[in-house]
């Protein structure tokens, strides 16, 4: 595998659907990162991260929900909106939120409609193999990207009786690779796969003809996705899977802590600081 992103014989070119497929072909990793708004947007996208996707997990680390379960429809839309200000570049895919997808595969390209007219997203990403597989044609034939996702599958909390990882012992190992065919045939452009143990998401990736984007799946996918609160440590505590790249919680605790002892000891604002 080459380290060249998608980015790098073109910076300027923006990311499709289908320059994501060439990547793959092309030995050449793909980078997306989580983002929820214009700010961090327009940063990743200046750095040449080649996906922005505004995952559902923003009912995790942006609400304070304990699960992904309660974001809706209209506020992916909202989120997606902010990102997609922010992104000149990247191509931005907006997660279809739980019930969002799973009445009919009708109600499911209606709302994916949605994510593209209002949010302005340029690709759509579900949750589920086999059982999506309807889910997905009727997507696609409506014109739009869809990015699968298989694997440990965060609205499926309930079914799986936590967040466990899947894929492991031989019937494991063929769900995941069964699901991930799956959702290849049914014409998704790329495809998740979160919390699997890395010599399956290896051969998974071996076997598609799409990339693989991996999340706590190791290193033998065709790119790799982390959640932005994980990187910068935004968070209280990270991911065993997910690396942090900068401590911002602690930057910007101390920079508050900064502001107010300025404030209290009357040293902010000073001259330089106010009009005259
Ligand atoms: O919602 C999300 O952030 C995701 C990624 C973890 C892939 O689905």
């Amino acid at each position: 595998m080459s380290t060249v992103t998608v980015s790098s014989a073109a910076r300027e070119q923006r990311v499709t659907a289908r320059s994501v497929g060439r990547a793959k072909r092309r030995d050449q990793r793909l980078v997306m990162l989580t983002a929820y708004d214009f700010c961090f947007a327009r940063i990743f996208d200046t750095a040449g991260i080649d996906l922005l996707l505004v995952g559902d997990s923003l009912g995790n680390v942006v609400q304070g929900e304990d699960t992904t379960l309660p974001v809706t429809l209209e506020e992916v839309i909202y989120h997606t909106r902010m990102v997609v200000r922010g992104a000149k570049r990247a191509l931005v895919v907006a997660d279809m939120p739980f019930g969002s997808y799973h009445v009919s595969p009708e109600d499911a390209t209606r709302n994916a409609i949605r994510l593209v007219k209002e949010g302005g997203a340029q690709a759509v990403k579900l949750e589920g193999g086999a059982f999506m597989v309807e889910v997905i044609e009727h997507i696609v034939r409506a014109q739009i990207p869809v990015m699968g996702h298989v694997g440990l599958t965060p609205q499926s909390i309930h079914q799986m009786g936590g967040y466990r990882v899947q894929g492991r012992g031989e019937a494991g190992r063929l769900q995941v690779m069964d699901d991930a065919r799956a959702v290849q045939e049914a014409g998704a452009f790329a495809c998740v796969l979160e919390g699997i143990p890395a010599d399956l998401a290896a051969e998974v990736s071996a076997e598609l003809a799409i990339p693989t984007i991996g999340i706590g799946a190791g290193a033998g996918c065709d790119g790799q996705v982390l959640v932005l609160h994980d990187l910068l440590g935004l968070n209280d505590w990270t991911p065993s899977f997910a690396k942090q790249y900068a401590g911002l919680g602690a930057l910007t605790a101390k920079a508050a802590r900064a502001f107010a002892d300025e404030v209290r000891n009357e040293k902010f604002p000073d001259e330089a600081h106010s009009y005259r």
